[in-house]
């Protein structure tokens, strides 16, 4: 981590739990709540992916109302709670020790960003709603080049704005395939394994595996 002069956060999954809207639901949806959210997060990813393939962009607010739809579909679940699920979405909360974390690593001497598939209004609400507004130094969004990750396009926004070399971006994600798609871009891609899940298989080692982001602390 020498080199590092940037840190850049993946948003949906890594800074902020994509399935924190499904589970505040868990009462009205029931047991099935948790394989709901699961499917609805594949589905808008999915969306994202062939949207970008098709070259047919649409917002990923677009798309998270697309995929909601259809997994509410799937799951058979009463149309009276599409707003509710939508409106909790727009707040999503960080996982437990962002803000702190964050702080932390705001005393040294980074540029801290968020780098996304959300739009700049979406990623503002998120932040703001979290209290971790004044962190950041950049918000980028894909919206900026229109295409979604894993585009190169995409990561070239950070490196691009602040001139620097792509080994000198730290890149978390917790979502597998964007690990390997900044790390094959050129970053020094740490992956937040929050699940002891299993990584892909996309011509990329992560750099450094990370339970949370306290742990990043330890290496940076
Ligand atoms: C994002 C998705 C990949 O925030 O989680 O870009």
């Amino acid at each position: 981590m020498k080199n590092v002069k940037a840190i850049i956060f993946d948003a949906y999954g890594t800074l902020f739990d994509v399935n924190s809207a499904a589970e505040k639901c868990k009462d009205k949806i029931g047991d099935k709540w948790e394989g709901f959210a699961n499917y609805w997060r594949t589905t808008q990813l999915e969306y994202t992916w062939l949207r970008s393939l098709m070259k047919r962009h649409k917002n990923f607010w677009q798309i998270t109302e697309d995929s909601l739809d259809k997994s509410m579909n799937a799951f058979n679940i009463d149309k009276s709670m599409r707003n509710e699920l939508l409106d909790l979405y727009k707040t999503l909360n960080t996982f437990p020790e962002v803000r702190n974390v964050l702080n932390k690593l705001k005393e040294k001497n980074y540029k801290l960003a968020i780098l996304s598939n959300g739009t700049p209004s979406l990623l503002n609400e998120l932040v703001k709603s979290n209290n971790i507004e004044n962190i950041f130094d950049d918000i980028f969004s894909i919206e900026d080049v229109g295409v979604y990750k894993p585009d190169s396009r995409v990561y070239d926004i950070p490196t691009k704005k602040y001139q620097l070399q792509k080994n000198e971006v730290a890149f978390l994600s917790a979502n597998t395939w964007d690990v390997s798609g900044g790390g094959n871009y050129g970053y020094h891609a740490i992956w937040v394994n929050r699940n002891n899940n299993i990584f892909d298989n996309l011509d990329y080692k992560a750099k450094n595996e990370v339970k949370n982001l306290n742990h990043l602390l330890d290496i940076i």
